[in-house]
C-alpha cells in the first residue's frame, strides 16, 4: 500500500502543483500588468490636463502654479521648450535629453509612454506634447517613482505565498487521504488473495459500491466463497466415500472371520457368503458408480450417440424390469408414442432410466404403481418415470441430485443404495444435452420428467 499511495500521491501533487504554479504565475502578471497600465494612464492624463493648461496659458506664473501643484505628489513634472531647453522642472531628471533623442521629434498628441520598465528604472515617465497654432511648442515630462509599484509587488508577493503555501498544505492532506482511500481497497484485495494462497479462504471484502474497485473486491469475494464451498464439498465428498466404503469391508471382513474360524453348519456358511457375496457386489457397483462420476467430472466421458427407436428401447427395458417389479407386487406400465427417435447413447440412456426405475421400485411398497411414458413434447422428447410409492419430503427435493445425498440415511442403505444413482442420472442428461426435473409429494408418489432435443 506504500508505494501504490505514494505514487498515486505524488502523481497528484505535481499534477496539482503545476496547475496552481501555472495559475499563481498568471494572475500575479496580469495583476503587475493592470495595475502598472493604471499609473500609466493616470500619469499620462496628468500629463495631458497640464498641456491643455500651458496651450491657454504658456506663461510664467502658468508654469510656477503646475510646479506648485506637483510638489506633494510622488510625481514630478519638467516642462520643456521645443527644443528641450528646461523652462521648469519639479525636479531635476537628465533624462529627458536621452528620452528627446529617441522620440526623433514626434510625439502623437495624446502623448506617449517613455519610460514602462518599473522594475529595472527608479521611474516610469510619459511626454505630453504642447501645441500652439499646429505647431510644438514643448513637452510636458511626467515622471512617477516606482517605490510605490515595488511596495505593492512586494505586498501581492506577499500574499501569493502565503496562499500558495496553504494551498500546498491543503493539497498535501487531501492528497494523502484520497491516495490512501484509493489504495486501501486494492491493499485488502492484496491480503485478502494472499490469505486465499495460502487455504484461508475465509475473506470478508467490503463490496459496496459500484466502481471498479467494488467489482474486483466483489469478484475476489465471489472466488473465495466459490473455493470454500469447493473445498467443504471435497471434504464431505471423501469423507462419504470412507464412510461407504468402511461399511462394506467391515460386514465382508466380519463375516470372512467367522467362516474362517468357526466350525459352520453348511446351511449358515451358504448364508454367510451370500452376504459376503452380496456385499462385494455393493462394493463393486460403488466403485463403478464413482469411476463414472470421476470420468464425468474430467470431462473425459465420451457419449456415443445413434438414432435411438424409442418403444423397441423401451420394450427392452419392461422385460428387463418385469420380473422385479413384479415379485415386490408393483403395477409397471409402460407406455411409448409410436414412431419416436432418439440420438442418445443407448447404454447411457438405458442407465439413466434404469436408475430412475430402481430408486421407483425401491421407494414402492407392494400395491403401488410405476408407470414409464415416452411422447413427444413440442419439438421435445419427454420421458417420465413416475410411481405412487412414498414421495420425497419437500425440504429434501433440492438436494436429491448431491453426490451421496440419501433421504434416510440409514434406512436407504438397507436398500443399497449409495445416494450416487441421481447425480449420475442427472450428469448423463446433461451430457445429452438435456434436463432433469422432479416433483414429488411425500406419501403420494414422485415424477421424474426428462426432456431431450428430438
Ligand atoms: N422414486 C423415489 N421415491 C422416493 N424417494 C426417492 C425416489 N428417487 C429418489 N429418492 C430419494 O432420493 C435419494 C437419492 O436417490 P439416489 O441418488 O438414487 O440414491 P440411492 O442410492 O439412495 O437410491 C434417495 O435416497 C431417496 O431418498
Ligand atoms: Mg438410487
Amino acid at each position: 500500500m506504500k508505494k501504490l499511495s505514494l505514487k498515486l500521491g505524488i502523481i497528484f501533487f505535481i499534477t496539482l502543483f503545476c496547475i496552481e504554479t501555472f495559475m499563481m504565475f498568471f494572475l500575479h502578471v496580469s495583476l503587475t500588468n493592470s495595475r502598472l497600465e493604471e499609473e500609466l494612464t493616470n500619469l499620462q492624463t496628468t500629463g495631458n490636463s497640464h498641456r491643455t493648461i500651458l496651450e491657454q496659458n504658456f506663461d510664467e506664473e502658468t508654469l510656477a502654479h503646475i510646479l506648485l501643484m506637483e510638489s506633494k505628489e510622488n510625481t514630478d513634472v519638467v516642462i520643456t521648450d521645443h527644443a528641450g531647453t528646461i523652462l521648469a522642472a519639479s525636479s531635476v531628471h537628465p533624462e529627458i535629453q536621452v528620452y528627446l533623442k529617441k522620440l526623433g521629434g514626434s510625439v502623437p498628441y495624446s502623448g506617449r509612454v517613455l519610460e514602462k520598465n518599473w522594475q529595472d528604472e527608479k521611474y516610469i515617465a510619459t511626454i505630453s506634447p504642447i501645441v500652439k497654432q499646429q505647431k510644438p511648442v514643448g513637452y510636458v515630462f511626467m515622471f512617477q517613482n516606482t517605490d510605490s509599484i515595488h511596495a505593492l509587488m512586494e505586498r501581492l508577493n506577499k500574499h501569493f505565498l502565503i496562499v500558495g503555501l496553504v494551498s500546498g498544505l491543503v493539497t498535501i492532506v487531501v492528497i494523502i487521504v484520497l491516495s490512501r482511500k484509493l489504495a486501501q481497497p486494492l491493499m485488502a484485495m492484496k491480503e485478502a488473495t494472499m490469505k486465499m494462497n495460502k487455504g484461508d479462504f475465509t475473506v470478508a471484502l467490503s463490496t459496496n459500491g459500484k466502481d471498479e474497485l467494488s467489482d474486483l473486491a466483489h469478484a475476489i469475494q465471489q472466488l473465495s466463497d466459490d473455493l470454500n464451498h469447493l473445498r467443504e464439498e471435497r471434504k464431505e465428498f471423501l469423507s462419504s466415500i470412507a464412510h461407504e466404503l468402511r461399511t462394506p469391508i467391515t460386514f465382508i471382513k466380519g463375516y470372512t472371520d467367522i467362516l474362517y474360524k468357526r466350525d459352520l453348519t453348511e446351511q449358515d456358511r451358504q448364508k454367510y457368503l451370500s452376504i459376503i457375496i452380496e456385499e462385494t457386489n455393493r462394493l463393486s457397483r460403488l466403485i463403478q458408480d464413482l469411476f463414472d462420476l470421476a470420468k464425468m467430472d474430467e470431462n473425459a466421458f465420451v457419449i456415443n450417440k445413434e438414432c435411438l427407436q424409442l418403444d423397441e428401447f423401451v420394450t427392452s427395458i419392461e422385460a428387463k424390469l418385469n420380473p422385479a417389479f413384479q415379485e415386490k407386487e408393483i403395477h409397471f406400465f409402460v407406455q411409448c408414442e409410436k414412431g419416436l427417435t432418439l440420438m442418445a447413447d443407448s447404454a447411457r440412456l438405458e442407465q439413466i432410466i434404469l436408475n430412475l426405475l430402481n430408486n421407483a421400485l425401491t421407494y414402492c411398497s407392494s400395491g403401488d404403481a410405476t408407470y414409464l411414458m415416452v411422447k413427444r413434447h413440442h419439438h421435445l422428447i419427454k420421458i417420465i418415470v413416475k410411481d405412487t410409492g412414498k414421495g420425497i419430503p419437500k425440504k429434501e427435493l433440492p438436494y436429491i441430485f448431491e453426490r451421496f445425498y440419501r433421504v434416510e440415511k440409514s434406512r436407504t442403505r438397507a436398500h443399497g443404495g449409495s445416494g450416487l444413482g441421481l447425480a449420475i442420472v442427472r450428469e448423463l442428461v446433461h451430457a445429452h444435452g438435456g434436463e432433469v426435473t422432479v416433483m414429488s409429494e411425500e406419501n403420494k408418489g414422485t415424477t421424474f420428467e426428462l426432456l431431450f432435443k428430438g
